[in-house]
């Protein structure tokens, strides 16, 4: 009986290519698995390309819920923007796609974990580290192992009579719940405004000229509710996905430092990642103190690094993980969003754990505030600044 690999699936380029390299080179059986995060495509279609590549076996596991609960709404807690702009959306679907291969491999008993990530980005990382938490077995990765670059993959393909559809020979695509992420093809020139053709989710072109809202309901730091609407979490993503979208907003063009040093260029459509971290991260403004915000913003930032870099396992992420919903606890209330030819912004918020008061804030009459207490604070405050300035001077 011949050993087999379990290899993540996709029905793309590289992994098409992966499932050949691993038959024949490996001699290997394939055992596929698509593990569906809300990639929207066809998830017949692409079992029926595994098939037509003779593998063994193929799995489709629906984990949309689960990459919903346990992966994109803590990153919205994180506020996760690694670099201050990406939203992390390919970067979280790949630890819950090697666990679920994990799983597989161990019910399938197989001899190996294969993925179809170069050595040129960040998903190898992301992959190999994950699996290595759990598994032991060996890791085959044939476009990394052997150097493949995409033009001699798709002479591989070509001569294995591998379809490939004109989008993904023109960019290399990766998308789910969370996101979208092109690169490659011109988009590999910095300079280079992207063409239309980049875009799905995001209209580019006769936009609305009445400006949208969004009313986004929040508890304990998790959107519950949309304009009025209770939605389930996979529903309300897609719901401002779709909203957002089409009033132009989500495109981020992104010059972005990869795990291994490369400096890349990448394209993303996240809507409803652009509008709920900036909804979340308004409203713990309004209920967190000062000082709570200032830390947690460190956290944040560590908290996408680590994901980013492919760290989910790492229990430095636990830990982060444990001081954030801490601070949720508070993150209830309401949003709401204008959104306008491709902008978005905050115009208003509430929350019954508001900090804010009118009482002690306004300019107008009868407020509680005693400014007299300030002349006494200002001086303390800025002491040593002052004590410093004088000295600079004398020199
Ligand atoms: N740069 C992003 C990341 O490292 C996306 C990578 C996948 N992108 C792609 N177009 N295949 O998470």
């Amino acid at each position: 009986m011949k050993r087999s690999a379990i290899l993540a699936f996709s029905g793309g380029l590289d992994t098409s290519v992966t499932v050949r390299y691993l038959q024949e080179k490996h001699n290997m059986d394939v055992i596929t698995v698509t593990v569906d995060v809300g990639q929207g495509e066809n998830q017949k279609q692409i079992e029926t390309k595994a098939k037509k590549l003779g593998v063994k076996k193929h799995y489709i596991i629906d984990a949309r819920a689960e990459f919903v609960n346990n992966f994109i709404f803590p990153s919205l807690k994180a506020n996760a923007l690694y670099q201050k702009k990406y939203c992390l959306a390919t970067a979280l679907a790949r630890p819950l796609i090697a666990q679920k291969i994990v799983q597989v491999a161990k019910k399938e008993k197989a001899a190996a974990l294969a993925h179809g990530s170069s050595g040129k980005g960040n998903d190898q990382v992301r992959f190999d580290i994950t699996m290595r938490a759990l598994s032991n077995l060996p890791i085959i990765a044939p476009v990394r192992d052997m150097n493949l670059d995409r033009k001699t993959e798709l002479k591989f393909a070509k001569k294995h009579g591998i379809k490939i559809d004109a989008t993904a020979k023109k960019y290399s695509i990766d998308q789910n719940l969370w996101g979208r992420s092109i690169e490659g093809g011109v988009l590999e020139d910095p300079y280079k405004e992207p063409p239309d053709d980049v875009f799905l989710w995001v209209k580019t072109k006769n936009l609305p000229d009445k400006p949208q809202y969004l009313e986004i309901t929040f508890v304990k730091g998790i959107p519950t509710a949309v304009d009025g609407k209770k939605m389930k979490p996979i529903e309300l993503i897609k719901y401002i996905n779709k909203k957002a979208g089409s009033c132009g907003i989500g495109i981020v063009d992104h010059i972005e430092d990869r795990v291994v040093g490369i400096k890349s260029r990448e394209i993303y459509e996240t809507p409803a990642a652009a509008c709920l971290i900036e909804a979340h991260s308004d409203l713990e403004k309004m209920v967190l103190t000062k000082h709570e915000t200032k830390f947690k913003s460190m956290v944040d930032e560590e908290w996408a690094w680590l994901v980013y870099s492919g760290l989910w396992e790492d229990p430095l992420k636990s830990d982060l993980d444990m001081f954030i919903d801490q601070t949720q606890k508070r993150v209830t209330g309401a949003v709401k969003l204008k959104m306008y030819k491709g902008s978005v912004r905050v115009v208003g918020r509430s929350s019954r754990f508001s900090l804010y008061s009118h009482d002690i804030a306004t300019y107008g009459t009868g407020s509680t505030f005693d400014q007299k207490l300030a002349k006494g604070f200002v001086e303390l405050w800025g002491m040593q600044s002052t004590e410093a300035n004088k000295l600079l001077k004398k020199r």
